[in-house]
């Protein structure tokens, strides 16, 4: 765990942090996010350092960081610049291995760390090992540089816009990489953005900061549903309710689907169909289509009457609730099965559980009236 304790940072007249009090939890990704010049580099630069506090105290776990050796304090933190920061006149194998140099690792072992972080951040050691950051593409520099922050795989990690510099797609790749990469490394970790979809998709939680100051820190889901100052709420910007939706997922959200064998009985097809109008038809508990009360009305044979569905008809349960409801938008339907990777029918997403979701998070209408 990181703790400020009333931390300040003044250039002469200039505040550029003032009177901060925070915590990052262990483990936890914590995003920093707000305007230009809201203080959010000054903020990371003061955990591991690089700058002095004017005033107010730093704990990383129970060490006060200005009791901790600079040199020491930076072997146990990662740090990843603001614009990637390779060393240009190094190869890609040798950025990485700077910390483990500095410490005094024998070659064999760092260069060994080395490969190995380049198969985890997915560049072939044997192709990418001698190349310089110049022959990178910015996709594969920014992982370099998150490789080279790992490398004596300390416990915090500090990221500032580790992703800025590159195309949206790229981006997009590298995140989530880079929450599987954290889902395993469970490191405590603090990141700089000024991207809101890139905070609410990857921070546990979120700090959002403004000349200065804490504006609000809470969970992705808090924030974007109770924004606490006019600022959060303008920064959060006025889809946030939708933005939710992209932190749930549909697995949260569904509820029992009722449902149909193909080679059930048609007394148990009229018994379900005079309970509701439609049911999901399976196949070894596969889905397979749906069964409506009139074309059974029509035709009473099962396997006659149902309306086949295409596999990608439905949602997954592990996809986000945005993009099941876009789903259900281009596919001009209410309601959308949900099926499990392996095709099982789990349950069923309809509009009515998406909305009582979002409305919760919607006072911004009344508020505008
Ligand atoms: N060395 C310095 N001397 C004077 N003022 C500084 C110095 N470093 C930063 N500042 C000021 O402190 C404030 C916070 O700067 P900081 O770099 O922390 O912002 P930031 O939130 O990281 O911005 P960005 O999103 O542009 O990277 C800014 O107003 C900046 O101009
Ligand atoms: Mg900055």
């Amino acid at each position: 765990m990181i703790r400020l304790e009333g931390v300040s940072k003044r250039y002469g007249e200039q505040v550029a942090v003032q009177e901060t009090t925070l915590a990052f939890p262990e483990g936890e990704l914590t995003v920093l996010i707000g305007p230009s010049g809201c203080g959010k580099t000054t903020t990371l630069k003061m955990i591991n350092r690089l700058i002095q506090p004017s005033s107010g105290r730093i704990f990383i776990g129970e060490r006060e960081v200005t009791a901790v050796d600079p040199q020491d304090l930076r072997r146990g933190i990662g740090y990843v610049i603001q614009s990637i920061g390779l060393f240009p006149h190094m190869t890609v194998e040798e950025n990485i291995q700077v910390v483990p140099r500095l410490l005094g690792w024998p070659k064999a072992r760092s260069a060994a760390r080395a490969h190995e972080l380049l198969e985890l951040i997915g560049l072939e050691p044997g192709r990418y090992a001698k190349s310089y950051p110049k022959e990178l593409s910015g996709g594969q520099a920014q992982r370099v540089g998150v490789a080279r922050a790992l490398a004596v795989d300390p416990p915090v990690l500090l990221m500032d816009e580790p992703f800025g510099a590159v195309d949206p797609l790229t981006r997009e790749r590298l995140q989530d990489e880079f929450l599987r990469l954290q889902g395993e490394l469970k490191k405590t970790i603090v990141m700089v953005t000024h991207d809101i979809d890139e905070a609410i998709k990857l921070g546990d939680r979120v700090c959002v900061m403004n000349v200065g100051a804490v504006e609000q820190l809470g969970t992705p889901e808090e924030v974007l549903a109770n924004p606490k100052t006019r600022f959060v709420r303008q920064f959060v910007g006025s889809d946030r309710a939708l933005k939710r939706l992209s932190r749930l997922r549909v697995r949260e959200l569904m509820r029992p689907a009722a449902a149909l064998e193909l080679s059930a009985s048609a007394k148990d097809a009229e018994a379900a169909l005079a309970r509701q109008r439609t049911v999901y038809v399976t196949r070894s508990g596969q889905l397979v289509g749906w069964l409506d009360r009139r074309a059974f009305a029509f035709d009473p044979v099962i396997e006659r009457a149902y309306t086949e569905v295409s596999p990608n008809y439905a949602a997954s349960e592990g996809d986000d609730v945005r993009q099941a409801l876009s789903k259900m938008l281009s596919q001009g339907v209410a309601e959308l099965p949900v099926v499990a990777a392996s095709g099982e029918l789990v349950g069923l997403l309809d509009l009515t559980g998406i909305l009582a979701v979002t409305v919760q998070a919607a006072p911004d209408a009344a508020e505008a009236a």
